[in-house]
């Protein structure tokens, strides 16, 4: 399948998919417009008939659905939510500079998106089946099919009960149609996908095939091995899949999207933007630049995001003649900020790079 993107879009993998915008680009658009969306797949993009499409709801549940596109869209309440997606993966190209991560993509800081998602809110679609007691995940599976040591099966991943409901003040997790009021494109879920904000994209499982309330977690392979965080000093060899972080909730992060680094710029005044994302139910409260590697900082200016979106900050800096290097971190509504450092933060499969984002650019 032919995937339409800008002609500036980087393409990291051809098939399955994988590619983000260019930060600089990325950052010009609040919301980010659906051809410089970045794509993260591990399977090949399915062709989904919209007429026949079904979406069945099923486990712990008092009255199993299967719902049509058009079912969905008339019985159940509707919900416009902004919510950026961005990848676990997001900034590995800093910890492969570190320490070689094999066998992953190495994104570079676009792997994050931020737009306006339309569709039903899955508390409502839950609320129908009824929940029985005793459940505690919901787990989801897609219409791609994965080929791994032999074995095809769904994409798959699981998030908990309470977040599903959004029972603890989240943004709601939707069941999507739209990004920016146009329907899905088939690269980003067509017809129909999971939004979780605030979370890790994996858990916003595209092309949405079944919805399961359950005790445990998904034991799909994207659950229940991949996307978990090992320590520094754990490789593939020795890790114990039992005892790594199944990740969910998405850590603070930022990036300085422009200038770009290695770039030239005139000496004097210089405007430095960039994004910054809280993780969970948090905000970004407050976003800080340095221009001399992290030695002296200022305030940026940022405009207030609901949780589980991004907001795109800016500084007006006075750059003297010669190198410098910029440095951006973030600060969120529970205090946290970024680590320092990425050596500390390397892990084998190059998850959750969040450290102070760096760029070093000459005035002349
Ligand atoms: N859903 C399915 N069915 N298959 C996938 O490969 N990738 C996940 C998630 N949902 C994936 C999926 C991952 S890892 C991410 S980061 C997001 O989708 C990316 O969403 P996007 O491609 O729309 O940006």
């Amino acid at each position: 399948m032919t995937i339409a993107k800008h002609s500036r879009f980087r393409v990291l993998d051809a098939e399955p998919y994988n590619g983000e915008a260019p930060l600089s680009l990325l950052v010009e658009h609040p919301e980010t417009p659906a051809d410089l969306f970045y794509v993260r797949n591990h399977a090949p993009v399915p062709e989904v008939d919209p007429e026949a499409f079904r979406l069945e709801v099923d486990g712990l549940v008092r009255r199993p659905l299967s719902l049509s596109l058009a079912k969905l869209g008339r019985e159940f309440p509707q919900a416009e939510v902004p919510a950026t997606l961005q990848c676990a993966g997001n900034r590995r190209d800093e910890l492969v500079r570190v320490r070689p991560v094999p066998g992953e993509t190495p994104w570079s800081a676009g792997a994050i998106s931020h737009g306006r998602w339309r569709g039903v809110p899955l508390a409502a679609v839950l609320a129908a089946a009824g929940v029985y007691e005793g459940a505690a995940h919901v787990a989801f599976a897609g219409l791609d099919v994965v080929e791994k040591r032999g074995e095809s099966f769904p994409y798959g991943g699981s998030i908990p009960l309470g977040r599903a409901r959004a029972t603890d003040g989240s943004p709601p997790v939707l069941l999507a149609w739209e990004l920016n009021g146009e329907p899905l494109t088939p690269a980003h879920g067509f017809p129909l996908r999971v939004v979780v904000p605030g979370y890790i994209g994996a858990r916003s499982v595209k092309w949405l095939a079944s919805i399961r309330v359950q005790e445990a977690p998904s034991d799909n392979y994207y659950q229940a091995r991949a996307y978990k965080l090992f320590p520094h000093h754990v490789g593939p060899a020795d890790a114990d899949w039992s005892r790594g972080l199944m990740l969910g909730e998405l850590s603070l992060t930022s990036a300085i999207g422009r200038p770009v680094d290695g770039e030239e710029v005139p000496a004097g005044a210089t405007t430095v933007i960039g994004y910054a994302m809280a993780g969970g139910d948090r905000t970004v409260e407050r976003v800080e630049l340095s221009r001399d590697g992290g030695q002296s900082w200022t305030w940026c200016e940022h405009a207030p995001a609901p949780p589980g979106a991004w907001t795109l900050w800016r500084a007006e800096i006075d750059l003297e003649p010669g190198d410098h290097e910029l440095v951006c971190r973030a600060w969120d509504s529970a205090a946290n900020t970024q680590p320092e450092a990425v050596a500390p933060l390397w892990n084998f499969k190059g998850y959750m790079n969040n450290a102070w984002h760096r760029v070093r650019v000459r005035a002349r």
